[in-house]
């Protein structure tokens, strides 16, 4: 039975105990720590940045699984691993071309953490099958990136299967991640189509049941 991996995102977390939201998520069985970066530019919104994941890097052991919403990633993607990504997931649609991600990517591996590619809802997921042999990861977006607490998009479901059929044709080692309007229902289905890891803020953080609801979505 695959494993499914469940990724708190600390954008829906109460920041004023940020420490322990981040405790309870990992008491909770949560093996990844999902870090949404906005810069206000690619998303129309602004969170948190470096010093933010410099100070929670090492109070936790969960993998730091940062996501980065930002324009311009070639240029911060040296200081976000140095800065404690473990899994450093930048967009295709922030990159000049197919080039400029390659060089991203190779920039993430040489500084030892594990490279993703995200798309948008309104990016095809055909047009990242070239970066297939290279990434660690591909997170689809299941909302336009900006902000949690939005509806699951179901156009990411057979953007989630087709891209399970390529990995696995190509028997490549890349896990598909899905962000955005996940619950016990969305989280089903995206696992069902092929999703191995859920990243889900509002479903998780705000409850006082974070346990029983990371259980229901590794089901
Ligand atoms: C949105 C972020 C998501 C968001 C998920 O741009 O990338 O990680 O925090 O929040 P929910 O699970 O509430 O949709
Ligand atoms: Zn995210």
């Amino acid at each position: 039975m695959r494993e499914i991996i469940v990724a708190p995102s600390i954008l829906s977390a109460d920041f004023k105990k940020l420490a322990e939201e981040i405790q309870q998520a990992e008491k909770g069985g949560a093996k990844w720590l999902h870090f949404d970066v906005m810069d206000g530019h690619f998303v129309p919104n602004i969170s948190f940045g470096i010093p933010v994941l410099k100070s929670i890097k090492g109070n936790h052991g969960m993998i730091n699984d940062v996501h980065i919403m930002i324009d311009n990633p070639k240029k911060y993607a040296k200081t976000f691993v140095e800065a404690g990504a473990d899994v450093l997931t930048f967009h295709y649609e922030a990159c000049k071309n197919i080039y400029e991600a390659r060089d991203i990517i190779d920039i993430i591996h040489e500084n030892g953490a594990k490279a993703g590619i995200s798309i948008k809802p309104r990016t095809k997921a055909e047009e990242i099958f070239p970066l297939l042999p290279y990434v660690d990861l591909v997170l689809v977006m299941s909302v336009e990136p900006g902000f949690g607490g939005q509806e699951f998009n179901p156009e990411a479901l057979g953007k989630i299967f087709l891209l399970q059929y390529h990995i696995k044709k190509d028997n490549l080692p890349v896990l598909i991640e899905v962000d955005g309007g996940i619950n016990e229902i969305t989280g089903k289905q995206c696992t069902l189509a092929g999703a191995d890891v859920l990243v889900a803020g509002s479903y998780l953080f705000g409850h006082d049941d974070i346990a029983e609801r990371i259980k229901k979505l590794k089901r």
